[in-house]
């Protein structure tokens, strides 16, 4: 199954449950109100009964999740997720990390400028060290191009031009398969 954290208006789980008809495909937020429609379409006559949306804040997902994704994405987020991309062992890395099946990839897209404040998250490689001392596998960090942009279909990095009129960043990271985690 795939979890998208943040998932704002949950478009890019109604196309993700469309594009893999058998796969779950579960878009959590703490704002129910930005799911509403998604959610109602997904619903309607059963149009798309692999696409779930649950309200929650990533920093209090529940049991149910744990180790359940072998796939967890987030595309570009802001607020507590996006400032948690940065604090190693936080309640954003640990929740990533406990929703996530050993082995799963984890993927996570974002765009910042210092303007924005959340000076921790300006630096990819501040953002990858945090993964690795919250127990995840990095496997690259590196500035997204517009085609990994478009391929996201995040309506967010649409508004912000991310990738055209500020840079944004992409971070491909794995739970380790075993359970004692990354070698030192
Ligand atoms: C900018 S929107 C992006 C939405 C979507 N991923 C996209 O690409 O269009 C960021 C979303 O993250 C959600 N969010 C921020 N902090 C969160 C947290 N700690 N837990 C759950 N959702 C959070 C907000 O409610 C918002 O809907």
């Amino acid at each position: 199954m795939t979890v998208d954290l943040g998932t704002g208006d949950g478009r890019a789980v109604l196309r993700a449950a469309r594009a893999e008809p058998d796969r779950l495909a579960i878009g959590v937020d703490a704002n129910a109100a930005s799911m509403r429609a998604s959610a109602h379409h997904a619903e309607r006559r059963g149009t798309l009964p692999n696409a779930l949306f649950v309200v929650s804040a990533v920093e209090s997902l529940p049991d149910d999740l744990a180790a359940a994704a072998d796939r967890v994405t987030v595309t570009f987020p802001w607020g507590s997720l996006l400032r948690g991309l940065a604090e190693p062992h936080g309640p954003i890395l640990d929740g990533i990390r406990r929703i996530s099946a050993p082995g799963a990839a984890v993927d996570v897209m974002w765009s910042v400028v210092p303007r924005d404040g959340v000076p921790g998250v300006n630096d990819p490689s501040t953002v990858a060290e945090a993964f690795r001392l919250s127990g995840l596998e990095v496997r690259d960090v590196h500035v997204a191009t517009i085609e990994e942009i478009e391929e996201a279909h995040s309506s967010w990095a649409k508004r912000l031009q991310a990738g055209r009129e500020r840079p944004a960043y992409r971070l491909r990271a794995s739970r380790p398969a075993s359970p004692d985690g990354p070698k030192a």
